[in-house]
């Protein structure tokens, strides 16, 4: 296993695109200050898609540009077209990652669009990200199941992998985005993506439905992955991954992280302060079970 591993945190884009409550923008300002104070280096901030498909997320602008950047910390935002670089690149984002899943039903759904279909829109975006120096990441979802099509194919997930890193993104995260995946199967993913696709260049995320993800993330671990993405106080889904239940809690990955010996950064328990006063922002006990037990049980 690798002797540290970088954490993206992706609470304050896909945990809060799919909470019900309204979260200010101040808060969301707030909540990536504090996460960047806690010592992370990556953290998604927010997503310039449509504000009618999304609007939970509709003040991108207006949260990116209030940000206290720190130096050495990565502020990547999710961008589904030319249009949303645009809004993006207008506030000064220096980093973006593009979507697509290796299901076509699950595509339809999320962005209107076939996968090539996504894959060309996305080619526009790239090249101008590379004219501009602008670091591009690229997430691949539905890698172990699709809400709509059920099983994905090895062969789908691999392709769509394979096709966004020779578009030049610079890293690929493959999303459980319904949480079904098991050990031995996120497995099995990781080291056929990664026969294709270099190591080095993976990430993994895990949603936690069936409370598997802290055991998929051990297995990917093993297989060598260095990059895991998680949400704070395990907030969030996706809007049109119906059963989708939170990502795996930042909270929980770097309790299991820390106790293997692998490096991460993070100061855990600014980390669980930071969650249990966003659960309380989001009028609820924090999703993090590490959290939980670091106050003292439930707050
Ligand atoms: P569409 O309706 O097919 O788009 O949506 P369109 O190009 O026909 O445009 C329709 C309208 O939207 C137009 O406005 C556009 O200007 C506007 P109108 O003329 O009707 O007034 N529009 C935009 N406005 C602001 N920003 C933009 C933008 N683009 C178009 N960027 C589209 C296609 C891709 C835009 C839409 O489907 C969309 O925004 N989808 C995003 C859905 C989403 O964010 N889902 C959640 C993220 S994915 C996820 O969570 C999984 C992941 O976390 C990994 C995992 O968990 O596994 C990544
Ligand atoms: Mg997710």
């Amino acid at each position: 296993m690798s002797p540290a591993v970088r954490i993206v945190e992706v609470g304050p884009r896909d945990g809060l695109q799919n909470e019900k409550a309204q979260v200010a923008t101040a808060d969301k300002i707030a909540l990536i200050d504090r996460l960047s104070a806690s010592g992370l280096q990556s953290i998604e901030a927010t997503s310039f898609v449509s504000p009618k498909w999304v609007p939970q997320l509709a003040d991108a602008a207006e949260v990116y540009a209030g940000i206290s950047r720190r130096d050495g910390v990565h502020y990547p935002v999710l961008v589904p077209n030319e249009k949303g670089y645009e809004r993006a690149r207008e506030v000064g984002v220096e980093e973006i990652a593009v979507f697509t899943a290796a299901s076509e039903a699950f595509n339809r759904k999320n962005i209107n669009a076939s996968i090539d279909e996504s894959l060309a829109r996305f080619a526009p975006v790239l090249e101008r990200a590379r004219r501009d120096g602008v670091r591009v990441r690229g997430y691949v979802s539905t890698v172990l199941g699709c809400p709509y099509q059920g099983e994905v194919p090895l062969d789908d997930v691999v392709r769509v992998a394979r096709r966004l890193h020779g578009m030049g993104c610079y890293e690929i995260s493959l999303g459980d985005t319904i949480g079904v995946g098991t050990p031995g199967k996120a497995r099995a993913m990781l080291r056929a993506v990664a026969a294709e696709v270099p190591m080095p260049a993976l990430a993994v995320h895990f949603h936690d439905t069936y409370g598997q993800a802290l055991s998929n993330i051990l297995a990917c671990l093993e297989e060598g992955v260095a990059v895991v993405d998680a949400s704070v106080s395990g907030a969030g889904g996706c809007p049109y991954a119906k059963g989708a239940s939170g990502n795996v809690a930042t909270e929980d990955v770097v309790y299991m992280l820390h106790g293997l010996g692998i490096g991460t950064g993070v100061d855990l328990d600014a980390l669980a302060d930071t969650g249990r006063w966003l659960a309380g922002r989001l009028g609820r006990v924090t999703g993090s079970k590490v959290g939980q037990a670091l106050a003292g049980g439930a707050d």
